[in-house]
């Protein structure tokens, strides 16, 4: 029943991915015909029958459908996870998303960051995701693997190039390999969800130490030294992440800008009731400067070119501004035919305070600013402050993390793949 309503939700969404297809294999399964037979035949030879019309006559002459499933805990979910469901979605046709329950998640690295309904909110955002499977196991039995196939009707069962070993040491992968029906992808470098909970423990650090009036000891570098990321942003990912198209003749042009830092579910939801009031979504991100300026030293916690590519990833969105001013003007306004400007009731970034005027006085008064009310109570804020609050768990499960992160690190070899 969960994983039915939880499917119907994602197909509320702007994108919908009809799924007729996947009823017709059955139908052709119930038949005794295999695939290839209605692939390779030709469809005026058919004899004439209620399976010849219409929509099948169009069907039959494409493949069969390659679905793949990868899965993960996607706690504290950024680019990276995005990227490697991107590129198991380039290996099928239709990609579905197991996403490990919370129980199996405390039972096998400690308490998670996000709840389950966060993160299945932050998967189904994906512009690359067509299903999800709630409450996955953390490694993949004989018993799951069977219900992925016969029916989850999965072809391929995809993971990085990073060893997965179960507590017995065995791989995790080897029953899936061993039937075929395994495929890699490679390791998305530069981040993971060890390395952001370290960046918001020393970002906590530093404002602790601030607010304790020693101020004298905390220079800006080394704030920015705390915070080294090892992501190399690439025109080429930029790309990948990118829908290419503007937006078409007379499309009503939608505005949303913010920090977009850490990004989470309440993000998904204020873009997705964005995107509902026009044709295409523009969405402006703040500079790392700005953010600096708004919310201290410490932030933002990802990078202008992080934060981008998370928005970049999410299905609502159609383009986004990297780095974008934190006034709007009029020339932005006709720049990119803006219709509508939007802002979320639940926003912790406040750039009126720096800039000292009200950043949407020209949308509001050409009559076109619109305050929405944002679906979530979540703000950037209040996640970094479940991983302070659960402080020592999370030091305890990182140094844990950090020394495996070190080791892959240091006997890194070239793969080949995007
Ligand atoms: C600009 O946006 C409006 C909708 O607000 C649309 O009717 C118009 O066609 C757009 N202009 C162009 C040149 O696409
Ligand atoms: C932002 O700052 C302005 C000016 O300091 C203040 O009036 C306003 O209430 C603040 N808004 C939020 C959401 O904190």
């Amino acid at each position: 029943m969960e994983h039915e309503s939880i499917n119907s939700w994602i197909w509320d969404g702007v994108y919908y991915h009809p799924h007729l297809f996947g009823g017709l294999m059955l139908t052709a399964a119930l038949l005794g015909l295999s695939t290839s037979y209605f692939a390779g035949i030709a469809v005026p030879s058919l004899p004439y029958s209620w399976y010849s019309q219409g929509l099948f006559h169009k069907k039959t002459r494409e493949k069969k459908r390659i679905r793949v499933y990868m899965d993960g805990c996607f706690d504290l979910m950024h680019y990276g996870h995005a990227n490697a469901l991107r590129q198991a979605k380039a290996l099928g046709d239709e990609l579905v998303v197991g996403v490990v329950s919370d129980e199996e998640i405390v039972a096998n690295k400690g308490p998670p960051v996000l709840s389950m309904e966060e993160r299945l909110a932050l998967v189904s955002g994906l512009k690359w995701v067509d299903e999800v499977i709630p409450n996955a196991p953390y490694a993949i039995n004989e018993q799951f693997m069977r219900s992925l196939f016969n029916e989850h009707k999965i072809d391929y069962i995809i993971h990085g190039d990073d060893p997965c070993l179960l507590p017995d040491g065995t791989d995790a992968y080897a029953l899936a390999k061993k039937a075929g029906r395994y495929k890699q992808i490679k390791r998305t470098e530069g981040v993971s969800s060890t390395d952001i909970v370290g960046r918001i423990l020393s970002s906590a650090e530093h404002t602790l130490v601030s607010e304790k009036g020693d101020e004298s000891s905390l220079n800006h570098k080394q704030c920015e030294g705390s915070h080294i990321s090892q992501f190399l942003p690439t025109s080429r990912r930029i790309v990948q992440f990118s829908n290419g198209k503007g937006p078409g003749p007379n499309a009503r042009v939608v505005y949303i800008d913010g920090a977009f830092d850490l990004f989470h579910a309440g993000h998904v939801e204020i873009l997705k009731s964005a995107r509902q009031l026009g044709d295409f979504l523009l969405v402006g991100i703040y500079p790392d400067h700005t953010v600096r300026e708004c919310r201290g030293n410490n932030h933002p916690i990802m990078h202008l070119h992080e934060r981008s590519l998370s928005v970049l990833a999410c299905r609502y969105v159609d383009e986004v501004i990297i780095g974008a001013p934190s006034e709007i003007t009029k020339d932005m306004i006709i720049t990119f035919n803006i219709s509508l400007v939007v802002h979320g009731t639940v926003a912790e970034s406040n750039a009126s305070a720096m800039v000292g005027a009200d950043p949407y006085a020209v949308p509001k008064s050409m009559g076109i600013f619109r305050l929405l009310e944002s679906p979530k109570d979540i703000t950037t804020t209040s996640i970094a402050q479940r991983i302070v609050a659960n402080h020592e768990a999370y030091t305890k499960r990182n140094a844990k993390k950090t020394k495996s992160e070190k080791k892959y690190y240091a006997e890194k070899k070239y793969v080949s793949g995007d």
